[in-house]
């Protein structure tokens, strides 16, 4: 038995490699392109495992996926590959619809020959999930109740909308060929191998490097946070137990303003690595012009998941948040490592001439 992932080596997609490995002796086969955000430094632990085949490629190349399925025979792909960061599907869309719409466009077609040639029994027990975000439901204001489900897509960002295009697409393969997918629709993740150009590891890492933090505006648009390791146990037990067909949100019931966000990590390097001024890592706030289109507010209900699927997160906020931080401050040298020359070009992209 096997099962294809797609997307491995980025944050999400490490941890459920890493996670599903740590439980089960099923072989994982690992399709990643490798782009900025794929790092095989998460995937050091499996070097030479032999229930982990790593495969740089795209999973937009139809030949390739139908030589790994053909080979590999897997009893479901886990679909994490894409363009996930929002201020880039600002200032370069072009990536996200190709990766996003295209390549997801590109995997149903591979996976739906390959699932059609099955025999029987694999054809009943296959799935294709679909990992997606809570983004393509819009922005909620303060009282509205949480994303449910059935909210309307209301995708407001380049990246949200190609999100939302290919949950449409996984959507409409399901209802017009039968093919036997789930898709997930989670918030904000945060834990180990968190690539820093995301908030909470951007915050830690540019504390203890002495640098401002930038708060977009005014600091009180809200998130729901998931400890990464909550998510790819949600995953796993979809894919054991969800019904075909069907979407489930995946959340933390942990709404938070984002200056609040911000505070919790400056306290909690005051406690572990203090400043040697003696000042609070707070000092480096530095409030900068807002994200054009900013999603006000994310919230999920999550009560279908725990409902028909027994799944409730295992992290409140403040064990994974100091959890977190903790992995940063053991694990300087990958924080380094992934501080390329275009790790650098990006940071001057997305914030020079920002101060408001
Ligand atoms: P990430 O950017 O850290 O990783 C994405 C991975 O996909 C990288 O390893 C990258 O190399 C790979 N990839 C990109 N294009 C590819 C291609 N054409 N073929 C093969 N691999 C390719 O993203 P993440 O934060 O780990 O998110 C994983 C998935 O979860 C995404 O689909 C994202 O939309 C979704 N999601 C993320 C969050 C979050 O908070 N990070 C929350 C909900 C849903
Ligand atoms: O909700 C799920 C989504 O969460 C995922 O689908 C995305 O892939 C993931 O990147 C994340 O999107 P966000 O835009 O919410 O995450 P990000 O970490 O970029 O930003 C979180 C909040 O913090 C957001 O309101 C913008 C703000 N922010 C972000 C950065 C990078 C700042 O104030 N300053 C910053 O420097």
């Amino acid at each position: 038995m096997s099962v294809l992932v797609t997307g491995g080596a980025g944050f999400i997609g490490s941890n459920f490699v890493l996670d599903w490995l740590a439980a089960s002796d099923e072989l994982v086969i690992n399709l990643d392109k490798l782009t900025y955000a794929g790092n095989t430094e998460n995937l050091q632990s499996l070097q030479g495992d032999p229930r982990h085949v790593f495969v740089p490629g795209d999973f937009g190349d139809s030949a390739l996926v139908a030589n790994l399925l053909a080979k590999h025979q897997p009893r479901a792909v886990i679909n994490f590959a894409a363009e996930s960061h929002v201020d880039r599907s600002i200032h370069g869309p072009e990536d996200f619809i190709q990766t996003n719409i295209v390549g997801t466009f590109h995997l149903l077609e591979a996976v739906r020959a390959y699932w059609g040639g099955l025999q029987d029994s694999a054809r009943q027990d296959f799935r294709l999930l679909h990992v997606s975000t809570d983004e393509v439901y819009g922005s909620l204001a303060k009282d509205d109740p949480a994303f449910t489900e059935t909210h309307r897509y209301e995708p407001n960002s380049p990246y949200s909308a190609s999100k939302a295009a290919s949950d449409h697409l996984v959507r409409a393969y399901h209802h017009t060929y039968g093919l036997p997918v789930l898709t997930t629709n989670c918030s904000n993740n945060y834990g180990p191998y968190h690539f820093p150009e995301k908030l909470i590891p951007l915050m830690i890492v540019n504390a203890l490097a002495g640098k401002p933090l930038p708060v977009y505006g005014d600091g009180q648009q809200i998130r729901d946070w998931l400890y990464v390791k909550d998510h790819c146990s949600a995953i796993r037990r979809v894919l054991e137990a969800g019904r075909v067909g069907e979407v489930y949100n995946i959340g933390g019931w942990n709404e938070k303003p984002n200056l609040e966000i911000v505070h919790t990590v400056c306290a909690l390097l005051d406690e572990l690595r203090a400043r040697t001024d003696g000042k609070s890592y707070r000092e480096q706030i530095t409030y900068v012009t807002d994200r054009p289109g900013h999603d006000r507010r994310y919230a999920i209900d999550a009560s279908k998941i725990e409902r028909e699927l027994g799944w409730k997160p295992a992290e409140t906020f403040e064990t994974g948040i100091r959890k977190t931080v903790l992995w940063y401050l053991d694990n300087q040298s990958w924080v380094a490592n992934v501080q390329s020359g275009a790790y650098r070009e990006w940071v001057e992209k997305n914030y020079a001439g920002r101060a408001a």
